[in-house]
Order: structure tokens, then sequence, then C-alpha cells
């Protein structure tokens, strides 16, 4: 990566290259990464003390309560914990008393397309991916299949699959490809957010399939909120953001990969898709450059791994 290749041009897709927004990225990237652990244990104290991603990320039904009620993070809204609600809920948090030693959080970026990363990320003990991407066949290479962990937005029920209002075959079979991995929506955080995740939970059970859908807590999601707009991140965070900061509260090491935001790869300025799978622009609620820089200097620190490079 020493060689990033700056060719001239004058196509709006070769700006990035052009403007030298690239090369100056891989001036502070480097591939010799040396874990501190101490900075390591400080970000995770910090985290955890502030967010409390282990107890509270997911809701339970002992972060909240029945006749509580829940607080939506994206709009003024809040609902009363009803009996039937009370049930749709996990007992307790999933992660209680669990360290993972390696983790990799698959972001959904065009980089990972022929990166030949996938046995590599399948090799950590704890996998997390996005917004349920495609793991099959044709992408196994590039991005493997071990999924402990997937994120659903109510978009993609909604635009991929019927809102699950119609046929669910497919919705099944896509699910089907992450096993028994947790399926984290976002179920309060807008209010068109609670019906569609909540018949992913009825689906999920009609069909006896092994996956465990659980909603995300929106006060974690204002407590990191509230943690990285200190840090600069002052819009809404990405998934991807929120997965790389539950994987260091819970594992040692975090490995990140498909997380580059610009439309050109950085190793020979070559033009990426903004997803592995397709082509489907960044919502501009997001500001992942914004984002990125932040996770860069975390990996110049040596707290996490950015993985920008091919791997073989
Ligand atoms: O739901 P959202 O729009 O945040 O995400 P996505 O497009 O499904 O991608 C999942 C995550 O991968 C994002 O939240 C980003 O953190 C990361 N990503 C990236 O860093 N670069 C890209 N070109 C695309 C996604």
């Amino acid at each position: 990566l020493t060689s990033t290749k700056v060719k001239p041009g004058n196509d709006v897709t070769d700006k990035y290259c052009r403007e030298k927004t690239i090369e100056n990225i891989m001036k502070v990237y480097s591939e010799d990464w040396i874990e501190q652990e101490d900075y390591i244990t400080q970000l995770r104290s910090e985290l955890s003390s502030k967010c409390k991603g282990v107890f509270n990320a997911i809701v339970t039904q002992t972060n909240s309560p029945l006749g509580s009620n829940i607080r939506y993070d994206a709009e003024k809204r809040i609902t009363k914990v009803t009996p039937k609600l009370f049930d749709t809920f996990v007992k307790d948090s999933p992660f209680v008393n669990k360290t993972f030693k390696t983790c990799s959080v698959v972001g959904n970026g065009g980089i990972l397309a022929n990166s030949s990363c996938g046995e590599e990320i399948d090799s950590a003990q704890f996998v997390i991916r996005c917004n349920l991407a495609p793991v099959g066949s044709g992408y196994r290479r590039d991005v493997g299949t071990k999924t402990n962990l997937v994120t659903s937005n109510p978009s993609i029920l909604v635009d991929k699959f019927g809102s699950l209002m119609e046929h669910r075959r497919s919705f099944m079979e896509r699910l089907d490809t992450f096993g028994d991995s947790l399926v984290l929506m976002p179920t309060f955080a807008y209010r068109k957010n609670t019906a569609v995740t909540l018949r992913v939970l009825y689906t999920v059970h009609d069909f006896e399939s092994p996956a465990r859908p659980v909603f995300m807590n929106p006060e974690y999601i204002r407590n990191l909120a509230r943690f990285w707009v200190t840090r600069g991140l002052k819009k809404r965070l990405s998934t991807g953001m929120m997965m790389a900061s539950l994987a260091l509260e819970l594992c040692d090491e975090v490995h990140l990969y498909g997380f580059w935001p610009y439309p050109q790869h950085p190793r020979d300025c070559r033009p990426l898709t903004n997803h592995y799978y397709d082509d489907v622009k960044a919502k501009s609620i997001h500001a992942m450059p914004v984002e990125f820089n932040r996770l860069l200097q975390l990996h110049s620190l040596g707290v996490i791994r950015l993985h920008l490079e091919d791997c073989s």
C-alpha cells in the first residue's frame, strides 16, 4: 500500500484520487499495525461506563421491564412495554460475561469485492455483519460466511422483502444464510420500524428459523451518539460505526473489513461500487468519511485494525 498511484483524470468518479484525498489517507494508514493494549483498555472502559453495550445494546426483559417506557431514539415517541411487547424481548443480554478474543466487523463497502478476505474474516471468534448483506456462494471468497450477529435496517426489509407483507420465502432464504446468528434491528428508532421488525420476529417463530431476532436499545443508541459527538461525530451514526463501537466493548481485538466510503480503491484508484454486492449510494444522514477518519485514527493508535488491503 505504500505505492498508491494517483492517476490523473477529469472524470468526477476520479475526484478522490485527483484531489489527493486518497493519497493523504494512505499516508496515515499503516499496514504494520501494532496493537496498543493500554489504549484499547482505556477506550473500552470509557465505552463500558458511558454506553454499557454489554448490558444495554439489546432490549431485554431485564433492562426494559414490563410497564416501563421505551423512548425512541430518532423521533419523539414513547411506547409502553405491554405484556405482548415484553414477550418479544430476550430475557437477558447475550453478551453478559462474554469477551471474545478476536472479532471481525464487516462493513458493506465495495472495497471487499475481489479482496479474497473471506477466510480471514471467518477466522475471528465473533463475526458481525451489517444489513443482511449477502454471504452466499458468489461472495464466499471475498466476505466469508460465518456470522454471529447481523443487523437489519427496515429499509432492506421494505425494499428487498416487501415489508414481509406478502410472500416471505426470499426473506427466509436470506435469513437461512446467517444460521442461528442474532439479528439486530432498530425497532425503536422510528415508529415505522416497529411493526416491520416485529414481523421479522413473528416470521422467524412461525417458520421455526434458528435465527435470533433482537431489538437495538434506543437508550444505547442515544448513549453512543453522545459518546461520539464529543469526539467529532455529529451526524447519526452509521450501522457500521455502531457495530464497531459494540465490538470495542465485546472483543479484545477488533478487525474492520469493508469500511471504505470512497468510490476508488486505495491501492490503484480503480472505481469501486458503494457496496460489495450493489451500487446503492449511502444515505446522506450519515457522514461516513468523517466516521472513517475517526476509525483511521483508532487504527493509527493501535486500537482497532482497519483492513484496506486485499487478503491472500
Ligand atoms: O445502513 P447503512 O446505510 O449505515 O449501511 P450499509 O450501506 O448497509 O453498510 C454497512 C456499513 O458499512 C455502513 O454503516 C458503513 O459503516 C460501512 N460502509 C463503508 O464504510 N463504506 C462503504 N462504501 C459502505 C458501507
